[in-house]
């Protein structure tokens, strides 16, 4: 019985020496090492092996290294095999930072300043209370209700949109695509921090713009293919948005050139919002292993109806 990782080699290691240390009964070993493929029952990827149930016949259970799973095909898994979502503190505090450098960036004016500094000019924009700047959080699962929260410590009015009704202390909660257009209406920056799904594809475009305050302000802490990047580009010559953070594009890295690179509106950064901090993320790992033999529900399993 063998718990196999797939993704980043250095962060493998941690991992392994993790888990050597709280579960030395399981061998753990680091692709491409799988050893008997027949024996790899728990694997935990970022990009799973292609023909993955051909080459791993026994496996039980499918972890996403990521928060996300949209890397998987899903037509590919067969509908038994639980997968994952990686739901763990270290994930949850950095995204937290995250959104709060975002929104703050956004709030007072960073990435114009940037700009300025880039061009030397000493110009300064009336500072706003956070009171007047009402921010939207569209999504509001494990990392949208912790960012809501903190958020709504520094004084903004926060609201946030979910599909289903949600309950948070200090923040208004809009759901379902009926209430999408009130929530856009009364957010002057928006971090979206959805799933990415066939539902979500493209979300943050021309029509979600055009219903923003004018001059709203962006953060997308989601997936590159939530965004329509021309869309943003249009929206921010037009002024519709007046600033956007980008922590994520379409394609990764973002190829030279690319006019987002550029624009003097938008700061991007290289995907770097969150990560999995193994620490932490064996913990949660070893927890569902043992919610698994004891047929308990895991957290952070797939709803594959959802996609998320
Ligand atoms: C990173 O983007 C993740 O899904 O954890």
């Amino acid at each position: 019985m063998t718990f196999l990782y797939k993704s980043d080699p250095t962060r493998g290691l941690e991992w392994a020496r993790l888990f050597a240390q709280k579960a030395p009964e399981l061998p753990f070993r680091i692709w491409p090492d799988v050893g008997d493929p027949g024996e790899v029952r728990f694997l935990a990827a970022w990009m799973p092996p292609a023909e993955i149930m051909a080459t791993f016949p026994n496996l039980e259970l499918l972890f996403s290294v990521g928060a996300g799973v949209d890397q998987f095909d899903f037509s590919a898994l067969p509908q038994e095999l639980p997968v994952v979502r990686m739901v763990e503190p270290g994930i949850i505090d950095s995204m937290v930072e995250y959104a709060t450098l975002a929104v703050l960036a956004l709030h007072r004016d960073l990435v114009t300043y940037a700009a300025q500094q880039r061009e030397q000019v000493w110009r300064q924009i009336r500072v706003r209370p956070a009171a007047q700047r009402r921010v939207g959080i569209l999504g509001l699962g494990t990392l949208g209700e912790a960012v809501s929260r903190k958020l709504a410590g520094f004084g903004f009015p926060v609201a946030g949109w979910s599909r289903s009704r949600r309950a948070i202390e200090g923040v208004t909660c809009y759901a379902g695509a009926d209430e999408m257009k009130a929530f856009l209406a009364r957010s002057d920056i928006l971090v979206c921090l959805l799933p990415l799904t066939a539902e979500t594809r493209g979300i943050l475009g021309a029509d979600l713009f055009a219903m923003l305050p004018e001059g709203a302000r962006l953060a997308n802490c989601g997936r590159g293919g939530h965004l329509d990047q021309d869309a943003l580009l249009s929206a921010l010559d037009s002024g519709r948005i007046s600033a956007a953070v980008l922590d994520v594009t379409d394609p990764e890295p973002l190829p030279a050139g690319h006019p987002l690179w550029n624009h003097p509106q938008i700061l991007v950064t290289p995907h770097i919002a969150s990560m999995t901090q193994p620490e932490t993320a064996v913990d949660v790992v070893l927890d569902n292993l043992k919610r698994h033999r004891a047929g308990e529900p895991l957290v952070g399993l797939v709803d594959r109806g959802r996609g998320y």
